[in-house]
């Protein structure tokens, strides 16, 4: 492996990772030589997903900041430090603008921006006395361009990429980067509602430049260049994968 993508010695925690989008990523590190743990809020579930991939488990929900952050000590206590995080745990939501309500929209802010800012928060303490970091948040195409109906997921994303940018500017001198992924269209159970409309699956292959949906393996190698060696000079950007569709007229 060119050491440039070597990510042997480094620990990495990986929320939402019981399956899809997450999953993926964390396959990608381990590949790269990580010692991954994987979050979910299921331990058992957490459990088989981790066997292949020789990983840890820390379970527990994102949206809850104490166990949060008590989760990431027990991890810092196990492996002796934190190297990555990819802050990936996420919810969607969309309907139509009158249906809104107060609780619907914290739902989606809760799991998708601040669980997210204050996994950072806990996260950054750690690397901050190592002087070494990768924060990356999964962010969307969403954050970036509009979509009817999903106005509490697109701010939820929106607000990511700024708080990337903000911490990457404060982060920089500890020689920690932070970085969003702008992910398009991907076969995960969070879309699988929006796939089962053959017709609309149609249009937007229609509309992706390399016209098919990304899969859990498509995010994997970016979120391995951004935590290793190769993207150490990359930091407070929102990268799209996307298969395109974001720079499609
Ligand atoms: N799929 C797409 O097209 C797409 C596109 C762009 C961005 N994204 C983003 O990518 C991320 C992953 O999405 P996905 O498509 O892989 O979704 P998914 O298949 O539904 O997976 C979501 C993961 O998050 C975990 N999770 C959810 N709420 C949690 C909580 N409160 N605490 C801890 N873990 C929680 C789930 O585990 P448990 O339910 O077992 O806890 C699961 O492992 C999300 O942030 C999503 O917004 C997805």
């Amino acid at each position: 492996m060119s050491a440039l993508f070597d990510l042997t010695g480094q620990v990495a925690l990986v929320t939402g990772a019981s399956r899809g989008l997450g999953l993926g990523m964390a396959q990608g590190l381990a590949e790269a030589g990580a010692t991954v743990i994987l979050n979910g809020r299921d331990p058992a579930t957490l459990a088989e997903a981790a066997r292949p991939l020789g990983a840890d488990i820390e379970a527990f929900d994102v949206t809850d900041t104490e166990a949060m952050r008590a989760g990431i000590a027990n991890i810092r206590a196990r492996h002796g430090r934190l190297d990555i995080l990819i802050a990936n745990a996420g919810t969607h939501g969309a309907m139509p603008l009158a249906d809104w309500t107060p609780e619907n929209w914290q739902r989606v802010m809760d799991t998708n921006l601040t669980a997210c800012f204050f996994a950072a928060q806990a996260a950054a303490a750690a690397m901050i006395e190592q002087k070494h970091g990768r924060i990356i948040f999964m962010g969307s195409l969403t954050g970036l361009r509009g979509r009817p109906t999903i106005h509490g997921y697109a701010a939820s994303k929106s607000g990511l990429g700024a708080i990337a940018r903000t911490l990457a500017n404060e982060l920089g001198e500890h020689n920690i980067t932070v970085n969003t992924i702008a992910g398009g269209y991907f076969e995960t159970e969070l879309s699988k509602a929006l796939r089962q409309n053959a017709d609309l699956v149609a249009r937007i292959n229609a509309r992706i430049p390399l016209h098919r949906w990304g899969t859990p393996r498509d995010v994997a190698g970016v979120a391995v260049f951004l935590a290793s060696a190769a993207g150490g000079y990359v930091t407070g950007q929102e990268i799209c994968v996307d298969g395109g569709i974001g720079s499609a007229l």
